[in-house]
């Protein structure tokens, strides 16, 4: 397995296998990978003659007070896991190999508005536009993203659309650990109490999967989720929100195909968690 570290290497490599006429599987991150991120890795060498894997802490997508510095990072230990899942090359660009005073950004308006666009205004433009910027540097035949970040998710499949990118883009389920606590690279920042008080999340969760079975309406299945997580002193909730699956906007009745998703601080640090919904599936 290759790292590269400018895109002109990379072009170059990818030039001989597009040649080859092979199919390359795409998977980006921002590193300190996880099973979560393995379960992108695995299903991308599944699918692909090729798989790419881009780590990169992209700045654009933090806010001002937000932990771009504290981001966890570890190449050495990424190259392992990505080694082990059938990676054949990363990517790893510095912020100067790809941002050079930049003046072009990729926005997608209402999608970003909801849920996590509130609390992080820029975050998504951020999002849009330096997978943009991978896409047109990788070009892969398939691009894997994780229903973890569901919202995420959601703008990547219609930015694609909208912009008419020849990319097929494919949501892996959500990895969990043992207690339900969603994988995520910011896990790292809990403390041992922290951790515990994490799984408040997932415990909430199996309260509103078992209660929008019984055709609760948006607001009392939102209450009573919020309730179980009031119940943990460390926790203290960003949103809980149902919103439609498709452009996340907000829903009170639940008659279509819904995202119940949810940010939650444990201590100082803010986790995301979620769970997708059809009536009669
Ligand atoms: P990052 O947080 O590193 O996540 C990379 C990919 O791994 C995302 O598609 C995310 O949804 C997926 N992922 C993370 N934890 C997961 C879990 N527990 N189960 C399943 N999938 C999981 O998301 C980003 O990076 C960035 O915003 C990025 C798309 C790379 C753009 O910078």
């Amino acid at each position: 397995m290759k790292i590269i570290h400018t895109i002109q290497e990379l072009r170059e490599l990818l030039h001989i296998w597009r040649a080859e006429r092979n199919t390359i599987g795409f998977v980006p991150t921002m590193g300190f990978l996880h099973d979560g991120h393995g379960a992108l890795m695995k299903a991308a060498r599944q699918d692909n003659d090729r798989v790419v894997l881009s780590v990169f802490v992209n700045p654009t997508q933090f806010g001002e007070h937000e932990d771009l510095e504290a981001y966890p990072r570890d190449l050495k230990g990424d190259a392992k896991l990505a080694s082990s899942c059938g990676v054949d090359v990363i990517f790893a660009p510095t912020p100067e190999e790809m941002y050079q005073n930049p003046k072009a950004f990729v926005d997608i308006v209402d999608l970003s508005n909801t849920l996590c666009g509130v609390t992080r205004p820029i975050h998504f433009k951020g999002v849009c536009t330096v997978v943009t910027k991978l896409f047109n540097i990788v070009q892969p035949t398939r691009a894997y993203f994780g229903e973890k970040d569901a919202q995420q998710l959601a703008i990547i499949r219609k930015m694609v659309k909208d912009l008419n990118v020849p990319i097929t883009i494919v949501g892996v389920p959500i990895v969990r650990e043992a207690d339900g606590l969603a994988r995520s690279s910011r896990n790292t920042y809990l403390s041992a109490e922290e951790r515990q008080a994490a799984t408040i999340l997932y415990k909430s969760i199996q309260v509103g999967k078992e209660q929008i079975k019984i055709g609760m309406p948006a607001s009392e299945l939102i209450s009573s989720m919020k309730s179980v997580i009031q119940g943990e002193p460390l926790a203290r909730i960003d949103y809980v929100s149902v919103v439609d699956a498709e452009t996340m906007q907000i829903v009170e009745f639940i008659d279509r195909p819904v995202l119940v998703a949810m940010a939650v601080y444990i201590g100082k640090t803010r986790l995301i968690d979620n769970f997708s919904y059809t009536i009669g599936r």
